[in-house]
């Protein structure tokens, strides 16, 4: 019984790693896809880095910029808006957004 327990916790263990790793690249591969063009993780390209980005927004700000870049760009700040509205599926928007935030604090 209780080997069979840490069998099942081990496996758990194991899927949310899996989960985690997955979710990782696949927003560093919609990055690469979508996004590479106009920006850089950490140095400014033709749109801000995903390091300032991250340090003041929120990870639903992110998200809803994706979704409609010409709806937030004034409340972001923004005289205009150069950065298309982007033909993304949700789990893609929800990992790059994820990877994006990653970039918060960091150096
Ligand atoms: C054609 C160039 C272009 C592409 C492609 C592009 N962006 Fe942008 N992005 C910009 C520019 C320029 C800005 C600055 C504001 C504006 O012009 O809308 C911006 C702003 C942003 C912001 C808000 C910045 C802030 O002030 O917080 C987010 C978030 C963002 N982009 C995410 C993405 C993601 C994620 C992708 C890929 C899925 C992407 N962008 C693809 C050009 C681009």
């Amino acid at each position: 019984m209780k080997d069979e327990l840490m069998r099942i916790g081990f496996i758990l263990i194991l899927t949310f790693c899996s989960v985690l790793f997955a979710q990782e690249l696949d927003g560093k591969k919609v990055f690469e896809t979508y996004c590479w063009g106009c920006h850089h993780q950490k140095a400014e390209a033709f749109g801000p880095s995903f390091k300032e980005i991250a340090s003041k927004r929120t990870l639903e700000e992110i998200q809803a910029y994706i979704i409609e870049p010409k709806a937030m760009y004034k409340a972001f700040g923004y005289k205009r808006s150069a950065m298309p509205q982007l033909n993304i599926t949700d789990k893609e928007r929800d990992s790059i957004a994820k990877y994006i935030y990653s970039y918060k604090g960091s150096k």
